[in-house]
């Protein structure tokens, strides 16, 4: 989720890549970096942190007329947030540099091979890879060497590339990550998003996944990458004003983060799952298979929605790789005795990676010398580097408050963890492991397909409902965690009580309470306690209820007890629903928000990052 800027025209390309970049901040803001070219040589700045110190260090832009460069404000993926790893990256000779957003997949096995052949590196990035392997073709044509570099990656990327045999080209090149061109008079741009080149021009091109552009002053050529065959892309006029383009059109960067799973969730299993082989692959967990064996007992920690993720993922750890699971609140953990040792294996779970109690709890476990492997979505933040390894969640910055691209990231990532321990451990049959290997592969594509038509039922829902005071969320199984989840999104954004419950709890209280004033969000998956779900059901509509159920497609006997079915679209394998179910929950929350008027991002008397106890 980084940013990148890339100008070529005839002004300074300082000022405007430093205007872009800060126009691009909040996809990331660990470190920053420019390149241009001085008296035929690259030059380059970059800087830890805030945009502000390497506006500082170039003076602002004052300090070269270079009519041509490229920028990059980065969101870790591979390696700290160092100087060192900030964009842009450079050759063995600093004759070209290379600004990327995305993940090389294979980029381990590039580095060592390239670094076989000589190349030195000095990174732990995996964009580095990108400029030695430029290098290593480059003889006279930058597009053709950027065109072989690319044959050997697997991966996303979007890219642009400055080098100096070329002092009046930029190459530019997408695969997965968004790049678009702006089209201006005597000028071009490339941006990883539109907002950085609003100031300058409205007439953007979006590049297609595998073309790639060479940008001149008064020239924009798109070919593909893989045939070299030319390719023409119109430019679209954009009429949104700056602050809509930040939300890339979308209301709030809630709504927006909800569009984003599809990606987010497969940038976090990308080059994790191997689909074909049903192999698991998590270098990030530092411990030997013997180790892994001595593990006796699994602790998630953590807080707020991370802990919904952590109480998804104790079904699955529980199932498939037969280790008992506790999840824990992190700030109760902290303050009780703690029977953990060396063979419980302590899992903080953690967005920002800054929550001061999950932090605490990490710290007294790690005293107890329990091994930690962090889930978590900044890289370098204080959780991930107190842990013995982190599963990154490659989310992407999150900006709206309440969590939901993280959240099923998290899940994401949990899974895979499951599985990655019922493989190593030898509990679940091959074959098994594979099916749900692939069943995941699938989540992206299945939430992508009827993301809008969800969003739409929804919105109808919220109409009707906005102005209730209390909710009910119910779930079973898998999808208690939802109700749950379902309802703290309900109440943090739309200040609406809501309580999520197990449904098979529901006698033992909250059934006092149904009327025809509080709604029942009924979760009811096809799984194997379905008929449990209607039942409960039932026994809701019988005391005059209002159910809201949230069914699979075909399922239509829930229609008959349920006088509003958002319907999701059905998936074979039950391991999966959760990611599916959570996501009109979310949407239910946001609209219903939204008509009440409510500030959806910023939510009163809550923090994104909770840093103190
Ligand atoms: C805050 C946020 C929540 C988040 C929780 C835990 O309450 O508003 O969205 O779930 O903290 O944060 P973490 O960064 O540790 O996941």
């Amino acid at each position: 989720m980084c940013g990148i800027v890339g100008y070529v025209g005839s002004k300074p390309a300082l000022p405007v890549l430093l205007d872009g970049l800060a126009r691009l901040e909040y996809r990331g803001y660990d470190s920053a970096g420019v390149a241009w070219l001085k008296d035929g040589e690259v030059q380059r700045m970059r800087c830890q942190g805030k945009l502000v110190g390497l506006r500082d260090m170039v003076q602002g832009g004052k300090i070269s007329d270079c009519p041509i460069g490229i920028g990059h404000t980065r969101w870790a993926t591979h390696g700290a947030p160092t100087e060192e790893n900030a964009h842009p990256h450079t050759d063995c000779k600093g004759k070209l540099v290379v600004v990327h957003n995305g993940i090389i997949e294979n980029y381990f096995t590039l580095r060592n091979q390239l670094r076989e052949e000589g190349h030195t590196f000095v990174s732990e990035t995996d964009t580095e890879v990108l400029a030695h392997l430029i290098e290593k073709y480059l003889e006279n044509d930058i597009v053709e060497a950027v065109r072989r570099c690319l044959a050997e990656v697997e991966g996303a990327f979007a890219m642009g590339v400055l080098w100096k045999g070329a002092p009046d080209k930029l190459v530019a090149a997408r695969k997965e990550s968004p790049l678009v061109l702006g089209a201006g008079k005597g000028e071009n741009f490339m941006a990883s998003d539109i907002p950085a080149l609003l100031p300058y021009t409205r007439e953007i091109i979006f590049l297609e996944d595998g073309d790639l552009a060479v940008l001149t002053k008064d020239s924009i050529e798109i070919s593909r990458i893989d045939t070299g065959e030319s390719v023409e892309r119109e430019a679209k006029t954009i009429s949104w004003d700056a602050t809509a383009a930040e939300k890339a059109g979308y209301r709030h960067f809630m709504l927006k983060e909800i569009y984003e799973q599809p990606q987010s969730v497969l940038n976090t299993f990308r080059g994790r799952i191997i689909p074909e082989t049903g192999h698991v692959d998590l270098p990030e967990i530092k411990l030997s298979n013997e180790e892994l064996a001595k593990i006796s007992r699994i602790v998630l920690l953590a807080c707020g929605t991370s802990w919904h993720a952590g109480l998804v993922a104790k079904y699955w750890i529980e199932e498939w790789a037969g280790i008992p699971v506790e999840v824990e609140l992190a700030s109760e953990f902290r303050y009780r005795r703690l029977l953990v040792n060396e063979t419980v294996l302590v899992v903080p779970i953690s967005q920002s990676g800054e929550t001061a109690d999950t932090l605490a709890g990490l710290r007294i476990a790690r005293k107890h010398g329990s091994p930690v492997i962090a889930i978590c979505n900044v890289v370098g933040s204080t959780i991930t580097r107190e842990s013995d390894g982190t599963i990154y969640t490659h989310a992407g910055p999150e900006i709206g408050v309440a969590s939901t691209k993280a959240f099923t990231s998290q899940l994401t990532a949990l899974y895979i963890l499951a599985l990655f321990l019922a493989q190593t451990r030898n509990t679940m049959d091959p074959a098994a492991r594979a099916e749900k290997i692939r069943a995941l592969s699938e989540v992206p594509r299945i939430i992508e397909k009827r993301l809008e038509e969800m969003h739409q039922a929804c919105t109808e829902l919220s109409d009707e409902f906005y102005q209730y005071r209390d909710f009910l969320y119910l779930g079973r199984h898998l999808h208690f965690p939802i109700a749950l989840e379902g309802a703290l999104k309900l109440k943090e954004i739309s200040y609406i009580h809501a309580e999520g419950y197990a449904a098979g709890e529901m006698k033992h209280g909250p059934i006092a309470l149904i009327d025809r004033n509080m709604p029942v969000v009924a979760l009811v998956p096809r799984d194997h306690v379905y008929e449990k779900m209607v039942s409960n059901v039932e026994e809701v509509r019988s005391r005059r209820g209002i159910i809201i159920a949230v069914a699979e497609d075909g399922d239509n006997d829930i229609s008959r007890v349920a006088q509003h079915v958002i319907r999701v679209p059905a998936t074979k394998d039950p391991a999966i629903k959760p990611f599916i179910f959570t996501i009109p929950l979310q949407l239910i929350a946001y609209e219903i928000a939204f008509a009440r008027g409510c500030d959806v991002d910023q939510p009163r008397n809550l923090a994104k990052s909770v840093t103190v106890e």
